[in-house]
């Protein structure tokens, strides 16, 4: 197959030894994988997942990297990526998006050379996991499709969009979803539809059942009208948010509001003082108090310290917990 081997078997699709994982995240924090999986198709991230299962090793899956704080060290077992499942396509006709998302590639062309008639009959897109939500948002706007413009400037993959239920202010991923295809851990694949799902804040609400894909279903809009959309809310979140750092978004989850008098976690950290702290090469950032930014050399261990010492901070000082918002893997284990 001449894809990575172990002592025994191939895996079936690329595979790294031993792969630095700190590159593969927003943040550029935490140490290696004993094996990185690389599947090109939803089929072949299947058998993958499968044959990790098979040799006993513990299975993680890792998106865009954008939500995550991955522990420094060794992560025994398989990181499975979404990396190369990036395709993203118009569904041909009546229901047939189903069936394209578990075809094999050949024949379905990528988004960006596809020119659809008519978005108005069938406003829908079928996203794979590995497509970059900003690929998303683009391609979205450029068909005249409307309602993922509040994702505009989220970094990460549709499979972790959905996973987390990714989205701010302006919108969540779950608003648009029609159906998503998963992959259980038992290895068996099935289709959830919206209305079968429970999707929370910041919570697709899929326990460990891993995304392969997703059918969005959009509003046809006005091209223009969605650019200026898309061009607001990025303006916005450059001016709030230190979007060109590397960071993992917002570290916290928004308390409730009730308990919090409707403080955000931003804003209980800035008002607590938290701002500017330093471990290390990790910062608490002077711009907004929920985003913690590597400046370079910057160790899991240091971004940690920063955030155990903002919880006390914030606990001590207003009797309020704030919880992770940011997935973190521990070295210890896997899913
Ligand atoms: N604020 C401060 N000081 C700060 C930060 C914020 O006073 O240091 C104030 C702001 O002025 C504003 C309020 O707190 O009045 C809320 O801040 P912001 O508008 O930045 O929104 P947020 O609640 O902190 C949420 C999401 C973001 C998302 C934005 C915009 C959470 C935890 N955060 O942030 O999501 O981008 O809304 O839609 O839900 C993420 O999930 O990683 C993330 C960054």
């Amino acid at each position: 197959m001449g894809y990575g081997t172990t002592s025994s078997q191939p895996w079936p699709c690329a595979a790294l030894a031993h792969a630095e994982l700190a590159p593969r995240t927003t943040l550029r924090v935490g140490g290696r994988a004993e094996w990185l999986l690389e599947p090109a198709t939803p089929d072949e991230f299947a058998a993958a997942f499968v044959a990790a299962r098979e040799r006993g090793l513990p299975v993680r899956v890792l998106g865009g990297g954008a939500n995550l704080l991955v522990d420094d060290g060794l992560h025994r077992g398989v990181v499975l990526t979404t990396v190369r499942l990036r395709r993203l396509f118009r569904p041909t006709g009546g229901g047939e998006s189903q069936d394209e998302l578990a075809a094999q590639p050949e024949g379905l062309l990528p988004s960006e050379r596809v020119a659809p008639p008519d978005v108005a009959e069938d406003p829908r897109l079928v996203a794979w996991a590995g497509c970059t939500l900003p690929a998303l948002v683009r391609a979205a706007r450029d068909l005249g499709l409307g309602g993922l413009e509040g994702l505009a400037g989220v970094p990460g993959h549709v499979g972790g969009g959905v996973a987390m239920n990714a989205g701010g202010r302006g919108g969540e991923l779950w608003d648009v979803v029609e159906s998503v295809r998963l992959l259980a851990p038992d290895g068996t694949v099935a289709d959830l539809a919206r209305e079968d799902a429970r999707p929370r804040y910041r919570d697709g609400g899929l326990g460990e059942r891993i995304v392969l894909g997703a059918v969005l279903r959009l509003v046809p809009a006005s091209k223009a009208e969605l650019r200026e959309r898309v061009r607001a809310y990025l303006v916005e979140k450059n001016r709030v948010q230190p979007v060109s750092e590397h960071s993992c978004g917002c570290i916290f989850k928004n308390p409730d509001p009730e308990r919090s008098a409707g403080r955000s976690a931003g804003r209980l950290i800035d008002e607590c003082g938290g701002k500017g702290r330093v471990r290390g090469d990790a910062i608490v950032s002077p711009l907004h108090g929920n985003f913690i930014v590597n400046r370079g050399a910057a160790t899991a261990a240091d971004v940690l310290g920063l955030v155990d010492e903002l919880r006390d901070l914030v606990a001590q000082r207003t009797g309020i917990e704030l919880e992770l918002e940011v997935k973190r893997w521990r070295a210890e284990g896997g899913m």
